[in-house]
């Protein structure tokens, strides 16, 4: 049995543009990132308090968790979350590759437990969940959650870990005010009623929701999110404006109010962190009230904007 709770936090740090080479314009966001800038990034979150940083092996084939591991390690490890997961398309063809998987992100991180480890794609869940009881039973692995799994699929997942004693910890899926497909499912419904964390990816939607990308001004040339959002753009201003002037009543920016919204869905979002001042964001977004009139306003804009932003790697949700 799982012995202590998953500490859930208000908002979680995602680290998937980590992987990119750093590079403006290269890999799928084309951040430009320094050692030294992520380094300020885990500074910063460590004294604001956020502690569960969220990443994968595949981000980046193993750098994300490798920059991830190197700049967390002036931290006691007691004072952070480590959340990762376990890619099915990526195992490799030895007796257990989701041991295998785990132990080079151990490696990479520099530890020797990971606090919640995900199966990151429904795949085959009857095949891979089962691998999740002895790394649960072994103590390398604390908490388990699935990813991108529609509802009959956790409930399988949910299963299949509670003959062995154990559940679904945490939940974690696309959710963003323009992408709504696990509260449409029930999903959002199911994993209160559960009492099972969902943590919320791409709140964001990899910086288009920010209001700092423009057709002007747009996500940076050559990225894989540009040729995704590039063309979205100018149906996302009329969203953008409003996320602003909310956030304007509050001393806050368009990306806190987008992150507050997530909050004040019962989500814990994951937010991207590519620079030290965004983590001063994201203390504000943790204290941003919202009416519901403000809610059902951004939600109405968000439906108009008529834009559908599922990944390549997602499956339709419904159940
Ligand atoms: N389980 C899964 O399949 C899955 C899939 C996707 C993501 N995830 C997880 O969820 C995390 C979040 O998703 P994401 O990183 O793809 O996208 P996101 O959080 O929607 O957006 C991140 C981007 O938004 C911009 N941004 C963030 N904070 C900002 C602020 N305060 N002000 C202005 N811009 C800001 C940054 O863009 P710039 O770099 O251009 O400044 C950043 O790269 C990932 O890092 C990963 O850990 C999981």
């Amino acid at each position: 049995m799982t012995t202590d709770n998953l500490k859930i936090p208000t908002v979680a740090l995602g680290t998937w543009a980590w992987g990119d080479s750093g590079e403006a314009g290269d890999g799928y966001f084309g951040s430009p990132l320094t050692q030294a800038g992520l380094e300020e990034v885990a500074d910063k979150a460590h004294a604001a308090g956020f502690t569960l940083w969220d990443t994968a092996a595949v981000y980046g084939m193993g750098r994300s968790e490798t920059v991830l591991g190197d700049v967390l390690k002036p931290f006691a490890r007691s004072d952070y979350q480590l959340s990762t997961k376990f890619t099915p398309q990526a195992a490799e063809t030895g007796d257990d590759p989701v041991t295998d998987m785990l132990g080079q992100s151990l490696a990479r991180l520099g530890t020797d437990y990971i606090d919640l480890y995900w199966i990151h794609n429904p795949a085959d869940v009857a095949r891979w969940t089962p691998h999740l009881i002895p790394l649960l039973k072994s103590g390398k692995v604390k908490h388990v959650g699935v990813s991108n799994h529609k509802l009959s699929e956790i409930e399988l997942a949910n299963r299949i870990l509670g003959e062995a004693g154990f559940r679904v910890e945490a939940v974690q899926n696309h959710y963003s005010l323009l992408y709504r497909s696990s509260e449409d499912a029930g999903i959002l419904d199911y994993c209160r009623n559960q009492g099972i964390p969902f943590f919320a990816y791409m709140v964001l939607e990899q910086g288009a929701l920010t209001g700092k990308y423009s057709p002007e001004n747009p996500l940076p040339e050559g990225s894989n999110r540009a040729a995704t959002y590039n063309g979205m753009l100018p149906q996302l201003k009329a969203l953008t404006d409003k996320l602003a002037s909310i956030g304007q009543r509050q001393g806050a920016a368009a990306p806190e109010v987008a992150t507050a919204w997530a909050i004040a869905k019962g989500t814990t979002p994951i937010i991207g962190v590519t620079k030290p001042y965004y983590i001063d964001g994201l203390v504000r977004a943790t204290s941003i009230a919202l009416s519901s009139d403000d809610i059902t306003a951004l939600e109405a804009l968000a439906d108009a904007a008529n834009v559908n932003t599922r990944g390549w790697w997602e499956q339709e949700m419904e159940v």
